[in-house]
């Protein structure tokens, strides 16, 4: 365990030769553990090499499909990226349950994301918003050579305000600025021009003001409560009959669930967890910022001071209603959209969609893992269907043969799946 200088500038080679010394006892087998992971073609490498600094390997994950979504009349196969073994088996399953009741009906609600100038201000209140009220046309002003492109795409910055926080800190205020960002997620945009924002607001302050105010920070917020999509499913009660229970009785069931839920945040995050399963496959697949997601969708779930569920079911008129609302800042064009090959294979997949198709497309993904998570839990209970997928990886892991997988397979379709069952299984036959 060394402590190293310049680590940075060792070639790969280099790097794998100080990891193995300094870290593996000089053990040669690490060098053909990493080195199995990387490219033949040199130049695919080397694309991936530049995405961060100091790579030694390829981590892959399984890329697959789920196909059968019928979103907003459109079949789509839906590109997942995800190591959890039955969350493709789950959504796919569920895609083509609603896909013989009318498919999913997805709407994106608003797309404004927000960001922040954040800065304390010692001096009077008044004259830093009479300052802010006079200088605004300014600041817009000399921002605006940085927002052509976006402007000319249909977006750029919608708002400027001067927010009083200082009943949060003293002397804290902030420059709210939000964005329509179009097709891109725009992270990049967004600091750029709040950087700019803040430059130009202290630039212009007469020398007295100058001296009383400190910029502590511009930075985009990943808590986006106004860039909303909804997507939603229904059908008619009796359609949801089981062989084993009625519609009423099965819906019932299920909305209590979601109730759940809604109420107790200790089943929320499970549940909420379930959903971004699908999310986050979708969102991995087509290059997009998968830890912006995840902590937009928790902030977004406890915005009303109480973590609950994202997802809501209701019966009305002899329907079954069923849907999810959340926030998803993403995009399709920008960041590894025109880089990464297989991210430009996901995009292609789905039509090469807006940002405003995508984001319903991957709401729908996030419902239908959630249905079938709920649906699952309700009816059989998560472990058959969780274990049965399972077993491939605990097959793998016990070394068994082609032939012996093949048998237990059989022999398990019918019987809990454990590891001590199926140890005895592999060791009796
Ligand atoms: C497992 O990855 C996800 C679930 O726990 C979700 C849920 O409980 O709703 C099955």
């Amino acid at each position: 365990m060394s402590k190293v200088k310049g680590f940075s500038k060792l070639n790969k080679e280099q790097k794998i030769q100080w990891l193995k010394e300094n870290y593996f006892n000089g053990d040669s087998s690490i060098e053909r553990v990493l080195r199995q992971y990387w490219n033949s073609d040199e130049k695919l490498q080397e694309l991936h090499d530049g995405f961060i600094e100091n790579p030694v390997s390829n981590f892959y994950l399984p890329y697959a499909i789920s196909p059968n979504f019928l979103i907003n009349g459109k079949i789509y196969a839906i590109p997942m990226v995800i190591e959890e073994s039955s969350i493709v088996a789950a959504s796919s399953k569920a895609a083509k349950f609603w896909l013989e009741k009318g498919g999913f009906t997805a709407k994106v609600v608003q797309t404004v994301k927000p960001g922040h100038v954040h800065l304390i201000y010692e001096g009077k209140k008044e004259e830093l918003i009479t300052f802010f009220e006079e200088n605004k046309g300014k600041i817009i002003h000399r921002i605006n050579p940085l927002q052509e492109n976006m402007k000319s795409r249909g977006g750029g910055l919608l708002s400027l305000n001067l927010i009083d926080k200082t009943s949060l800190l003293p002397g804290y205020y902030q420059i709210e600025a939000k964005f329509d960002t179009v097709d891109s997620m725009g992270a990049n945009f967004i600091n750029t021009i709040l950087e700019e924002i803040a430059m130009v607001f202290v630039e212009l302050m007469p020398d007295r003001m100058k001296a009383q105010t400190q910029i502590i920070m511009s930075i985009l917020s990943n808590f986006t409560p106004e860039c909303i999509v909804r997507s939603e499913v229904s059908c008619p009660v009796n359609e949801l009959a089981t062989q084993n229970i009625s519609g009423e009785e099965y819906a019932r069931k299920f909305i209590t669930a979601i109730n759940i839920a809604e109420k107790e945040p200790y089943r929320a995050v499970t549940h909420n967890k379930g959903i971004m399963n699908g999310v986050d496959a979708v969102i991995l697949a087509t290059g997009n910022d998968f830890r912006a997601v995840e902590a937009d969708a928790h902030a977004y779930a406890s915005k009303d001071g109480r973590y609950t569920s994202l997802s809501h079911a209701e019966v009305k008129d002899g329907m079954f209603h069923y849907h999810i609302e959340m926030p998803l800042a993403i995009g399709t064009v920008g960041g590894l959209t025109g880089i990464h090959p297989l991210v430009k294979f996901s995009l292609q997949l789905l039509g090469n969609p807006s940002a405003k198709e995508l984001m319903g497309i991957i709401a729908s993904a996030g419902l239908a893992q959630n249905f079938a998570a709920v649906n699952a839990l309700i009816t059989e209970g998560i472990q058959q269907g969780h274990m049965k997928m399972h077993l491939n990886n605990l097959l793998q892991l016990l070394g068994a043969s082609e032939q012996k997988s093949v048998e237990a397979r059989k022999y398990f379709a019918q019987k809990k799946v454990s590891v001590k069952a199926l140890k005895e299984f592999l060791q009796k036959t």
